[in-house]
């Protein structure tokens, strides 16, 4: 392997708590049920995909321009909670990780649903750790398809099945492997069993990512 591609939301950070947050007082304020499971199929999905599990058994159909200004609302709920973002919101264990691997000789990248993910990583000093970053600005199809992840790897210059794709949501760990790279699965996906590899936390990378060999290569 020459090359890890990490999901963001829910995987190098927390901010999943934030979209969860942000839905469910949507989801409140139009009379509408919001719990875990339906905040788990929401995951990878694109803002506008999302909203259509949201709005779900709501019993009225909404038109383009209702759907827009739902989204809209959700996303600027989203927008105030990450102003809060700083450095210190970065999980050691993920800066850990990070460096390590890359210290290994690792390439690192992002592949995010996520149009906020810029900001993310900005606020928080991810996009420093890593090589590039693809995210919902950069692809026209959100996971499962793997366009996101395609792209990640042709940046990176490394082909994709040379390549672990990292993902914590089933839409995730279905568009990696259709891109072709081993799944390393975590948080929902891994309690699923849906990856090759179904880890326990992120920090586990590391056992499954030697160093030594690549070393002796070089
Ligand atoms: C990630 C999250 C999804 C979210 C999507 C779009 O994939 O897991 O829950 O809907 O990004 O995020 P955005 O920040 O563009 O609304
Ligand atoms: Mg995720």
């Amino acid at each position: 392997m020459e090359a890890i591609v990490f999901d963001m939301d829910g995987v190098l950070l927390s901010t999943d708590r934030m979209h969860f947050e942000a839905w469910k007082a949507l989801a409140d304020r139009l009379g509408l049920p919001f719990d875990e499971t339906k905040a788990q199929r929401c995951l990878g999905l694109s803002r506008m995909e999302s909203l259509e599990i949201v709005l779900e058994g709501s019993g009225r159909s909404f038109t383009a321009e209702e759907k827009e200004a739902l989204a809209e609302e959700k996303n600027r709920h989203y927008r105030a909670l990450l102003r809060g973002l700083t450095p210190r919101d970065l999980p050691e264990e993920t800066v850990e990780v990070l460096c390590e691997l890359r210290r290994r000789g690792y390439r690192l990248a992002l592949a995010s649903s996520s149009k906020n993910a810029p900001e993310i990583l900005a606020r928080t000093g991810l996009g420093e750790l890593l090589d590039c970053a693809v995210d919902g600005n950069d692809v026209r199809r959100a996971k499962p398809d793997p366009e996101v992840f395609l792209l990640a790897a042709r940046r990176l210059g490394v082909a994709p099945e040379r390549c672990v794709g990292v993902d914590d949501a089933l839409s995730g760990v279905a568009a990696a492997r259709a891109a072709g790279m081993t799944v390393a699965a975590v948080g929902f996906a891994s309690g699923a069993g849906a990856g090759d590899w179904n880890l326990k936390s992120l920090g586990e990378l590391l056992e499954r990512c030697p160093g030594a060999e690549r070393e002796d290569k070089a």
